[in-house]
């Protein structure tokens, strides 16, 4: 069965193709930062027009690395929620009319469930049950993913995200637009920093997580210093150590509470280089393993979508009508 995958939740148009014989046939993501980025963030009108200028090159650029026409396709997977509800509305209606015109099946994705399953793209080890962080711009929280469809949430951010929480403090040190990955490669440019930031909640049991009063320290820190290139560094150095290490003793928490071996780290800061070198040794410490999705799978992309919906549409299920249905906030617990 040949998928197609269309994600649009938020700032990037993901097209992909997956076969459940031969894997992952071809993907083209479309990033809308240069749209976003002279307003210092993500425009939601912009955003869904972008979506729709996008859509039929990048259908038309999968199809043709994978050389397969349109009618190769058996079904079509689209992410339904959570995310902006434009932008998931564009995704959604071109995927079901494009499903209605060909009369192939649809199915809706949870974009989170896309997020956790993109590690299971690359890693063949990896399988059910295990437990999932999933850290990215909107969301991060501990999820028991006990099998397809049927997940736990165990624990979530209380404020902001831990990409959101990057995104901020780097555009409040007065770095471009979208800052989180380049504030990771300032706290890298660094072996050492004379600061110590607070980790938040680690004093708290529970598996919950606040960035925000973290976010706010790095910002008041930047403000009291002399704001050279090297406070920057130290700076981000500080903030990204105390994510890190917050992170890992969290997760060390949840692996114990659910006795899981297996960990799977997803989502855009799952990009993150000196969290994933972190988590290696943790888990290799523990006998157990980590799994990170490939690099430019751990953003959004059409390739999750594709691959989850495969999943579902493989054990049976569709949509039930064609009417377009988008969730803007929807638990992947639902
Ligand atoms: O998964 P994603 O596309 O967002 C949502 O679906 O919400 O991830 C984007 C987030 C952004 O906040 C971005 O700053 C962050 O991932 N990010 C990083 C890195 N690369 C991307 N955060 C920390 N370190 C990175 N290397
Ligand atoms: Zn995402």
């Amino acid at each position: 069965m040949i998928v197609l995958g269309v994600e649009s939740s938020c700032d990037e148009t993901g097209i992909a193709l997956y076969d459940g014989k031969r894997g992952l046939l071809a993907h083209a993501i479309h990033s809308q930062i240069d749209t976003h980025k002279i307003w210092g963030g993500v425009v939601p009108e912009l955003a869904s027009r972008d979506h729709i200028r996008w859509f039929l090159p990048l259908l038309t650029e999968v199809l043709s690395q994978a050389s397969l026409h349109k009618k190769d396709i058996d079904a079509v997977a689209y992410t339904f929620g959570p995310g902006l509800i434009g932008a998931l509305l564009t995704g959604a209606c071109f995927a079901k009319s494009f499903a209605y015109g060909l009369g192939i099946p649809s199915f809706a994705v949870h974009h989170l469930e896309g997020h956790i399953l993109a590690c299971m793209l690359d890693n063949p080890k990896l399988s059910f049950p295990f437990l999932a962080l999933l850290v990215s711009g909107g969301h991060s929280e501990f999820i028991w993913a006990e099998s397809l469809g049927n997940y736990k949430i165990l624990g979530s951010t209380l404020d902001d995200a831990v990409g959101e929480a990057f995104d901020k403090t780097a555009k409040l040190m007065g770095i471009p637009y979208p800052g989180g990955a380049e504030l990771a490669c300032l706290a890298d440019s660094v072996q050492s920093t004379p600061y110590r930031f607070p980790r938040p909640m680690l004093d708290r049991p529970g598996l919950d997580l606040s960035f925000s009063g973290l976010k706010t320290h790095a910002v008041n820190v930047w403000q009291k210093s002399s704001k050279t290139e090297s406070d920057k560094q130290h700076i981000a150095h500080a903030f990204q150590e105390a994510v890190v290490e917050t992170l890992i003793q969290k997760a060390t928490r949840a692996l114990d509470q659910t006795g899981g071996i297996q960990l799977v780290v997803a989502g855009g800061v799952g990009a993150n280089q000196t969290l994933r070198k972190r988590f290696q040794n943790v888990m290799s410490e523990r006998n157990g393993e980590v799994f990170f999705p490939r690099h430019e799978f751990c953003t959004d992309n059409g390739a999750m979508i594709a691959y989850a919906g495969f999943l579902h549409l493989d054990n049976g299920k569709k949509d039930v009508d064609h009417a377009v249905y988008v969730k803007p906030r929807l638990p992947i617990d639902y």
